[in-house]
C-alpha cells in the first residue's frame, strides 16, 4: 500500500471548511486506516486570511487567490465549500476542467448546474462528490446510489431543510405565530441574515432536485420543481391538524407518477404517528420507498460544522480510495450511468394527485355545509375527514376543516374558486397537501 498522502485543496474555510480541516486532523489515523493513504489538506484559500490563519495556525499554506489552489498541480483534491452560483461555479469547472477531483457540499450549484457540472467530469474522467450537499451529515447520497441500487425507487420525502423544521416545532409547541419564531431562530443562529432560501423552501428543492436525479435517472431540474414555503403559515392550522392527528412539516417529496416525476416543496400534513412526523428541532430525515426494501427511514443533523464535515470527508475517502481506478468502475456520479439517464417529463403541480386540508371561514348556517361539499362531488372529490368548530358566544362565523381522499390538484383548484364564489365563505380557503406516506 503506497503512504504517500493524497493533496487536498481547501476553498473557503468557514463554518464546514474549518469543521473539515479539524476533524480530518482530529481523526487523521482512522481516516488513513480506512482510506489507504492519508488525506492532506496542503492549501487552503479563504478572502478571509486572518481566518483561514486562526483555524490552521500556520499549519498549512494559506491563500486568498482560490485559482492558484485549482490549479496547483500538487494538489489532487479540490473542497469547494465556497457556496452559491459564481464564483464557486468557476471554480469547480476550472478544476475539473484541469483535471481535479472536486468535493463540494454546494447544493445550489449542483441542483442549477449539475448537468454541466457533471458532464463535463464524464468527459475528463474525474470524480465530483457531493455528499455533504444533501442534508449535511446524513449519509443519503451514498444510500441512494450504493445501497438502494437494488430498487426501484417509489418515492421520497424528507425534512431537509433544519431552520424550518426548527420554526414549524417551535409554532406547534409553543403555539407561536410564524413571525416570531423566525425571530428566536435567527437569535439562535439556525436561520441566515437573510432566511428566504430556507424559510420559501429553496433550500429544500436544491437537495430534493439532487435526490431525484439520483433516485431516478434523471437530470437535475430544479428549474421544474415546484416549492412553497412556511410563511404563509398560520398556528391555527398546526392546531387543527394536531385535532384531526396530523404534523405539519415541510416536505420535499418526489415520486414516480406514471405520467411524470413529482418535485414538489410544501407544508404537508402526515400523520402524527409516523416517525418521520416526529423529528423535531433542527434535525433532518429522509425517507425513501423502494420496492424490493419497503420503507427506510435516515435522521440526523442536516446542518453545522462538524455533521457536515463528516459527509465532506466520507467523500474525500471515496475519492482517495476509487482515484486510480479506472473512470468506468467508479459509482457514476448520478447513480445511473450518463448514457441511461432518462429525461422523464416532471409533472406540473396541476396534474399532481395527493390528499388535501382545506379550512373555510363561514357564516354559520344552514346549507352551508351542503353547498361546499356539492361543490366538491361535483369536481369528483371525496371527502375522508370533517371537523366544524363550535362558533363562540355570540359569533356568526365559524370554521370548516376538511381532508380529501386523493385528489387531482386542478380539480382541488377548480373547487376552491367555486368555494371562494360563494357569498358564505368569509375568507381565502386554506389548502395544505396531506401525504399519508404509507406506500
Ligand atoms: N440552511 C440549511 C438548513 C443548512 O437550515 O437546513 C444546510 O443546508
Amino acid at each position: 500500500m503506497s503512504v504517500k498522502p493524497i493533496n487536498v485543496g481547501l476553498l473557503g474555510i468557514g463554518t464546514v471548511g474549518a469543521g473539515t480541516y479539524t476533524v480530518l486532523r482530529r481523526n487523521e489515523q482512522e481516516i488513513t486506516r480506512r482510506a489507504g493513504r492519508p488525506i492532506r489538506i496542503t492549501r487552503v484559500a479563504d478572502k478571509n486570511l486572518e481566518l483561514a490563519q486562526r483555524v490552521t495556525a500556520g499549519a498549512v499554506a494559506i491563500t486568498d487567490d482560490a485559482r492558484a489552489v485549482v490549479n496547483d498541480p500538487e494538489i489532487d483534491i479540490v473542497v469547494e465549500l465556497i457556496g452559491g452560483c459564481g464564483i464557486a461555479r468557476e471554480l469547480v469547472l476550472e478544476a475539473i476542467g484541469v483535471g481535479k477531483h472536486v468535493v463540494t457540499a454546494n447544493k445550489a450549484l449542483l441542483a442549477k448546474h449539475g448537468n454541466e457540472i457533471f458532464a463535463l467530469a464524464q468527459q475528463k474522467g474525474v470524480m465530483v462528490a457531493f455528499e455533504a450537499a444533501v442534508a449535511g451529515g446524513i449519509p443519503i447520497i451514498k444510500a441512494l446510489r450504493e445501497g438502494l441500487t437494488a430498487n426501484r425507487i417509489a418515492w421520497i420525502a424528507g425534512i431537509i431543510n433544519g431552520t424550518t423544521n426548527f420554526i414549524l416545532s417551535e409554532m406547534r409547541d409553543k403555539g407561536l405565530p410564524f413571525a416570531e419564531v423566525l425571530k428566536e431562530a435567527q437569535r439562535l443562529g439556525y436561520a441566515e441574515a437573510d432566511p428566504s432560501f430556507d424559510i420559501d423552501g429553496v433550500d429544500a428543492a436544491h437537495k430534493l432536485t439532487i435526490m431525484a436525479a439520483i433516485a431516478f435517472g434523471i437530470p437535475m431540474q430544479f428549474d421544474k420543481a415546484y416549492i412553497e414555503g412556511i410563511a404563509a403559515l398560520d398556528a391555527a392550522d398546526i392546531k387543527y391538524a394536531e385535532q384531526l392527528g396530523y404534523r405539519i412539516k415541510l416536505l420535499g417529496i418526489t415520486r414516480k407518477a406514471a405520467a411524470g416525476i413529482e418535485l414538489r416543496v410544501h407544508p404537508t400534513l402526515i400523520p402524527a404517528r409516523r416517525l418521520i412526523a416526529n423529528v423535531e428541532g433542527a434535525m433532518n430525515a429522509v425517507l425513501v420507498q423502494g420496492d424490493a426494501v419497503g420503507a427506510t427511514l435516515y435522521y440526523g443533523k442536516g446542518a453545522g460544522a462538524e455533521p457536515t464535515a463528516s459527509a465532506v470527508i466520507a467523500d474525500l475517502v471515496d475519492v482517495t480510495r476509487m482515484h486510480t481506478a479506472d473512470p468506468e468502475h467508479r459509482v457514476p456520479h448520478l447513480a445511473f450511468q450518463p448514457s441511461a439517464v432518462v429525461d422523464t417529463p416532471i409533472l406540473p403541480m396541476t396534474e399532481v394527485e395527493t390528499s388535501y386540508y382545506l379550512r373555510l371561514r363561514v357564516e354559520d348556517k344552514p346549507g352551508v355545509l351542503a353547498d361546499i361539499t356539492r361543490i366538491l362531488a361535483d369536481e369528483g372529490i371525496s371527502i375522508d375527514a370533517m371537523i366544524q368548530r363550535e362558533p363562540g358566544e355570540g359569533e356568526e362565523q365559524t370554521d370548516i376543516i376538511m381532508l380529501t381522499h386523493l385528489a387531482r390538484e386542478k380539480r382541488i383548484d377548480a373547487a376552491i374558486s367555486k368555494m371562494q364564489a360563494l357569498p358564505v365563505v368569509r375568507r381565502a380557503v386554506i389548502r395544505l397537501r396531506l401525504e399519508a406516506l404509507d406506500k
